[in-house]
C-alpha cells in the first residue's frame, strides 16, 4: 500500500513508534510537525527511530510533495497523534500546512483518513471539530487503549490500537488476538 503518516503535537509519540514499526512492506511517506518532533524529543530517548525504507519529510508547509495533490494515488492516511489543533485546522479547511493540506485532499478525494486524538478532556470545540471531520468522512480512532487482552508493558498497550489502526489503514497485521481470542 501507499500510505502517509504524520506526527503532530499531541502526546503519544510511542504511537508513532509502533504504526512505523509494522507497516514494513508498504510504500511510507512519513510527516511530523515541528511540536510533534519536540514532543518524540521528551517522550522517546532520542526520538522515533524511523525504518530505513520509510520516506522522510518535515513540516514546512511546503506544497511540494506528493501526497497535497489529488492525482497522487494514495490509498490511506493516518495522522498518529492528532493534535487539537491539527483536527481544528483541517476540520476547518485551513489548509495551510503540508499536514493539512494532505488531510483535506484524502477528505475531497474520499480516500481513507484516520485521525488518533489525545487530548483530556475534550472542549466543546474540540468535539465539534471530531463531528465534522467524521461528517465529511474520517474515522476518528482515539489513543484509548484497551486492558482486557492484559497488556503488562507500555508497547502492548499502546499496539491496542495500532491494531486497530492497522485494520482501519487495510493493513494486514498479527499484533492482537481477535475477540473472543483475547488473552
Ligand atoms: C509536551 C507537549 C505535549 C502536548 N500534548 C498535547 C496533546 O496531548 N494534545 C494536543 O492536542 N496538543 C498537545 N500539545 C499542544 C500542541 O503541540 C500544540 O497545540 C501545537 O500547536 C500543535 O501543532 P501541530 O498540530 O502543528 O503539531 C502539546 C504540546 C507540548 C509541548
Amino acid at each position: 500500500m501507499k500510505l502517509v503518516i504524520a506526527a503532530t503535537g499531541a502526546s503519544g509519540a510511542i504511537y508513532t513508534q509502533r504504526l512505523l514499526d509494522n507497516l514494513r512492506g508498504h510504500e511510507v511517506h512519513f510527516i511530523a510537525s515541528r511540536h510533534a518532533r519536540e514532543v518524540a524529543a521528551l517522550e522517546l530517548t532520542g526520538g522515533w527511530r524511523v525504518p530505513p525504507d520509510v520516506i522522510q519529510y518535515e513540516e514546512t508547509g511546503s506544497m511540494m510533495v506528493p501526497f497535497v495533490s489529488g492525482s497522487a494515488q494514495f490509498e490511506a492516511m493516518a495522522v498518529i497523534p492528532a493534535s487539537m489543533g491539527t483536527m481544528g485546522r483541517v476540520a476547518s479547511g485551513v489548509s495551510d500546512t503540508t499536514i493539512a493540506r494532505a488531510a483535506d485532499v484524502f477528505l475531497k478525494e474520499r480516500r481513507k483518513l484516520i485521525f488518533v486524538p489525545r487530548e483530556a478532556p475534550y472542549n466543546l470545540i474540540h468535539l465539534r471539530n471530531m463531528a465534522a471531520l467524521v461528517e465529511a468522512g474520517a474515522v476518528i480512532l482515539p489513543a484509548s487503549p484497551s486492558f482486557y487482552s492484559r497488556p503488562t508493558t507500555i508497547e502492548q498497550l499502546v499496539d491496542t490500537i495500532i491494531a486497530r489502526v492497522l485494520d482501519h489503514l487495510g493493513v494486514a497485521h498479527s499484533l492482537s488476538k481477535r475477540w473472543p481470542n483475547a488473552e
